[in-house]
């Protein structure tokens, strides 16, 4: 062939693989819908559904699946609710300073923006209309607005990351689930809480989910009103990681909460023997309180459960016995496992073997166990899409919002009905990139092994579950904080003993030893590619954006020759990325020395340090490790505040 045949046959070739190129890619690369959250208009007729990703708000005419309208939101939208008399929708725009926009539900004009904290997520309205409930996520607490002025008149303190609020049917309070648990990690009972608002008083309590609780997804009330459902993940991390099986890791469950008594019923699995069912996420009830459903986002099924039966069964269980049956009656195998593992590390750190309670379950005993409690009271239902997570009901129709694949399902919920899936595509066929599918496998549990668990079972949103964990990667018995996993890729070494060289090798080991999968390796750079384009959330510290007062001073001291933080945390990745034996070797321990973690983020990723011992950075800096052996003697009270505002501001 001579010179100028075989550009000819380049060219040719290329023109071609244009051509396919063109024809494969129906929707354009990168850009996607990404519909999260999904609510009908009063009347039934039509749905509106945010997509996260492509900021907006779209209205679906039910009967013809077709898009009748679409309107832009400021920012993300992260949450939609509908007036009770159908005639305003509220949608939540998620920024560091968010706003609910009041929209004409039916032709979608803004009528009024209102102002909101920090990443404001999960709006209920009362009853009444007169009331608006919303999350603000990274200030941990509710806005109250009044709907008749469109002002806030209350910010109700929730415990952490607030996501999604329900009403209770007399009005009188709003449940509010909190993301993760808000408390130190090395002990043997760490569990997320769901924070109770008297909506007189704007008073609050709250009710403790069993140990284990964390990455709570979703809530509901019956249509009675005298119960709340909530999703989670019932994490078993006290067990070493050398099995993911019966739910020995992450198992998946179902809260029931009476809501008058303001207690915890308990807690069921909604996985089963040899099957997980990971990363429950939105929930809801049909009108006539027959069936409850749950998105589960890792396998991508709703679960439909029989109502009526789960509580018969429920409140027909024994409660937790009195202190003299325990060891007989209650004590099945794994608590005996777990408590052997308690008194085992107990005795490791040096206390008595006998010191705290026998291991306590779920209020309903046992339950929170049984990976066979829901036989028979629930259908598993496969969707078609990937990522199901907003849900809504509108008679015997599940509605649900698939995220990966811009799908909604539509899911016939009486049992005997044929075709009960059907599948509305929302938009063109998004074509994934490779950082997109990287994001979905991270999130998609049908990798790890009888589908128990994905990667955002430990790290919801490419962060952690504030948990330790005994992974196998430094040896059993000493637990680890699970670490968040923004700018893992830029800070090798990487565990906070540094063992794996590098965030690669920790994305390969992780499929192989906790997902317990082989996977090929185009997976693991997805999931590598997704990680890196993660973006630090700005803190909710900052004052338009700028640090306090305070942060500046404390910044001063962070650099200064005197305080010398920025020795091992220097700008701009506030780690030296090396290992440094700063006192914060536990019993446990078999190293002295633990790499520096970034400071960036810092205030999102309590509780602190490799074994998450502390709860806030003051702590941490009074007592721990890090300037004990330098300053912390010659700094004062205000310097050390302004020395955490500063922190807690990166
Ligand atoms: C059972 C909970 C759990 C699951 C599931 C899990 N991880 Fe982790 N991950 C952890 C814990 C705990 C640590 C910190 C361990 C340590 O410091 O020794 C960690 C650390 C990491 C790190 C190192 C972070 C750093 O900067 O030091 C990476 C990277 C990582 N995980 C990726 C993944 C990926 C990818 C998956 C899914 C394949 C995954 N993890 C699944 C618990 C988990
Ligand atoms: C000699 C090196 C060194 C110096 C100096 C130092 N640190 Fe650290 N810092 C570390 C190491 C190592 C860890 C992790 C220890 C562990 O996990 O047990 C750490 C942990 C932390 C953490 C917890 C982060 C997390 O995610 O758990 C914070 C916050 C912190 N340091 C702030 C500071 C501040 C503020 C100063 C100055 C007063 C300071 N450090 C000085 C090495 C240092």
């Amino acid at each position: 062939m001579t010179n100028q045949q075989l550009t000819i046959k380049r060219w040719m070739l290329i023109f071609f693989s244009l051509l396919v190129v063109a024809r494969v890619g129906g929707g354009e690369t990168g850009k996607y819908l990404g519909p999260c959250s999904v609510v009908p208009s009063r009347d039934g007729r039509m749905l509106y559904i945010a997509f996260a990703d492509a900021k907006h708000i779209a209205f679906v005419n039910i009967r013809s699946g077709k898009v009748t309208r679409s309107i832009a939101t400021p920012a993300k939208p992260t949450g939609l609710t509908v007036s009770p008399d159908g005639r305003e929708l509220y949608v939540t725009c998620a920024a560091t300073q968010s706003t609910i926009l009041v929209m004409d539900a039916e032709s979608g004009k803004i009528e009024a923006k209102i102002p909101l904290g920090h990443t404001a997520c999960g709006p209920t309205v009362t009853r009444d209309g007169k009331r608006l409930y919303v999350c603000n996520r990274f200030d941990n607490n509710v806005s109250v607005i009044d709907l008749e002025t469109r002002k806030v008149v209350a910010r109700v303190s929730a415990t952490r990351e607030p996501l999604a609020t329900a009403i209770t049917a007399d009005g009188k309070s709003v449940l509010i689930i909190n993301h993760l648990p808000a408390e130190r990690a090395d002990t043997f009972d760490v569990a997320a809480v769901v924070t109770i608002i008297d909506t007189q008083s704007n008073a609050t309590t709250t009710i403790r989910l069993p140990s284990g609780a964390s990455g709570l997804r979703g809530i509901c009330n019956s249509p009675d009103g005298k119960h709340a459902y909530v999703t989670h993940i019932l994490a078993r991390y006290e067990l070493p990681t050398i099995q993911v099986d019966y739910g020995w890791m992450n198992a998946n469950a179902l809260s029931v909460i009476d809501t008058k008594e303001k207690k915890l019923l308990g807690t069921v699995l909604v996985d089963e023997m040899y099957l997980g069912a990971a990363n429950p996420w939105d929930v809801a009830c049909t009108a006539d309180g027959k069936w409850i459903c749950v998105t589960h986002a890792g396998t991508h099924e709703l679960s439909v459960i029989d109502a009526p039966a789960l509580l018969k069964k429920l409140l027909a269980m024994p409660v937790k016995p009195p202190p003299e049956q325990i060891g007989e009656v209650v004590y099945d195998d794994r608590n005996e496992l777990l408590d052997y593992f308690r008194r085992l590390r107990a005795t490791l750190k040096g206390k008595p073997a006998e010191s705290g309670e026998p291991y306590t379950l779920g209020s309903a005993a046992g339950v929170s166990n049984d990976l066979n409690f829901l036989d028979g009271l629930r259908r598993r239902i496969k969707l078609k899409g990937k990522g199901p997570r907003g849900l809504s009901i509108i008679g015997s129709k599940a509605y649900v919002a698939e995220y990966f694949t811009d799908t909604l399902s539509v899911v016939e919920l009486e049992p005997k009905s044929p075709n009960m899936v059907h599948e509305l595509a929302l938009g063109p066929k998004p074509q994934l990139t490779v950082r997109r599918r990287g994001e979905m496998l991270f999130n998609d549990a049908e990798l790890c092994f009888q589908h128990w668990q994905s990667c955002a079972s430990c790290h919801p949103d490419a962060r952690m579950d504030g948990l330790n964990w005994d992974l196998t990667n430094d040896g059993i018995g000493n637990l680890k904080n699970t670490k968040s996993l923004l700018l893992s890729h830029k800070t090798p070494p990487v565990m906070s003993s540094g063992v794996r060289a590098s965030a690669e090798m920790a994305v390969r080991t992780g499929m192989k030893h906790i997902l317990f999968a082989e996977r090929p390796g185009e997976d693991a750079i997805a999931i590598d590619t997704y990680l890196k384009s993660v973006e630090p959330v700005p803190s909710p510290y900052l004052v338009d954006g700028r640090l306090s007062s305070a942060a500046e001073r404390g910044k001063k001291l962070f650099f200064s020759d005197k305080v010398s933080c920025s020795k091992c945390h220097p700008a701009p990745l506030y780690t030296d990325m090396r290992r440094h034996d700063i006192g914060s070797k536990s019993p446990c321990d078999r190293r002295r020395a633990f790499d520096t973690p970034t400071l960036i983020e810092v205030w999102r990723t309590a509780p602190y340090l490799h074994d998450g011992r502390y709860t806030t950075i003051k702590e941490l800096i009074t007592e721990g490790g890090c300037c004990r052996q330098e300053s912390d003697a010659k700094l004062t009270q205000r310097q050390i505040n302004n020395l955490v505002e500063f922190v807690l501001s990166l």
